[in-house]
């Protein structure tokens, strides 16, 4: 009998001994193997369009560390691109989008052009779903519509999210017309991952956090109710893994309310609340520090025990709170994996 892969089995709730682990952004700048595909391919943007080179970055850091998942080499961004809307990725300065400011520029986004121009991304699924070793899992995914709305109404990164806010709170009609389009994207992209080979779905909603609670009800749980509830009517029992960054005391009503099979947990999140809370509602992924991962030494030995024995209790992935950073010495990345292999 084929024996089934770790994180699939927690996903389906079960408590493991060591905990399977992936990190966020386990693919990227703080390898120098990644550095190298990186200047071959141009832009990020042709790295994420470039099948081959896609799904080689992918399979480096499992190469390297022998993790439990790959996640697919793409970006949130993407989706915006395939909607016809400008995006491009400026060298140390981050995502650049043509911003939007109302319902006239959404009329623009076509939904008819998502499957051909982000097609390029299912392909790498396909190569992945076809190279990756037998008990290794493969992780789709797709930024959840409040969070990709922020970056295309605003037009990059922002520190207040006023443009993307007061469009919300003074038109919360047209904005929606943005999000429905958004949330009808997101299901069409993620179900051609899956089609492709991807077990996996994680939605990462890394601006959760910044909305009050009527406006994270209709802004984050609503659309994301929605994809949820569209792919388990396509894809029966398929896991999908929610990352609510920031939503504090929201996050019991995020985990129950949406229908997302495990919960991902950001570093603020406290320990014991994420047992006695959130983790009798269902499996949880998380959370340390990402710059403990720089730091190294004692505080990120420390730190990762302290999470280990607060949540290896029950259905545990071992992950970051958040993404890697770039500066990240990757012999600290092999420390926290052997770490946790120990149990
Ligand atoms: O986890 C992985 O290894 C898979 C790949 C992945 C990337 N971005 C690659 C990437 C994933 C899952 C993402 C998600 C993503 N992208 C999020 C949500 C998670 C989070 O980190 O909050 C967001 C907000 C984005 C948008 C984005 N992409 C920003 C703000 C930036 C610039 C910041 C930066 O780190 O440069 C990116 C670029 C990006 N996405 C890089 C990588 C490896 C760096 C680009 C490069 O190599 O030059």
């Amino acid at each position: 009998m084929a024996r089934t892969k770790p994180l699939l089995r927690v996903l389906g709730g079960e408590t493991l001994h060591p905990p399977p682990i992936w990190l966020m952004r386990q693919a990227g700048r703080y390898l120098p193997e990644y550095r190298e595909v990186r200047a071959k391919a141009g832009s990020f943007l042709d790295l994420c369009f470039a099948p081959d080179l896609a799904a080689e970055v992918t399979l480096q850091p499992i190469r390297r560390y022998g993790l439990d998942a790959a996640i697919l080499f793409s970006d949130i961004l993407v989706v915006p691109h395939a909607l016809g809307q400008e995006v491009a990725f400026r060298e140390g300065e981050g995502p650049v989008l043509a911003p939007m400011r109302g319902v006239a520029d959404v009329a623009m986004l076509d939904l008819g052009r998502v499957a051909e121009r982000a097609s390029p991304v299912f392909e790498t699924v396909r190569r992945l779903a076809a190279a990756l070793p037998e008990m290794v899992a493969l992780i789709g995914f797709a930024g959840a519509p409040w969070t990709v709305a922020t970056y295309m109404v605003e037009g990059g990164t922002s520190r207040d999210f006023q443009e993307t806010k007061l469009w919300a709170f003074r038109d919360p009609e047209g904005f929606e017309i943005l999000i429905d389009r958004l949330v009808e994207a997101t299901i069409l992209y993620l179900s051609a991952q899956i089609d492709a080979g991807a077990e996996i779905v994680q939605l990462f909603d890394t601006w959760a956090g910044v909305l009050p609670e009527a406006a994270f009800e209709r802004w984050v749980i609503a659309p994301t109710q929605r994809i949820v509830a569209a792919l388990h009517l396509r894809f029966p029992g398929l896991p999908i893994i929610g990352f609510p960054r920031g939503a504090g005391w929201l996050s019991e009503r995020y985990f129950t309310a949406t229908g997302v099979t495990a919960l991902g947990l950001d570093t603020t999140v406290p320990l014991g609340e994420a047992r006695d809370r959130l983790q009798r509602l269902g499996p949880v992924q998380g959370n340390l520090d990402p710059l403990l991962l720089v730091a190294g030494g004692q505080a990120l030995a420390e730190a990762t025990s302290a999470m280990l024995s607060a949540l290896s209790g029950g259905p545990y992935i071992a992950n970051l709170g958040h993404g890697i950073v770039p500066n990240t010495p990757p012999e600290h990345v092999a420390a926290f994996v052997e770490r946790v292999r120990r149990g």
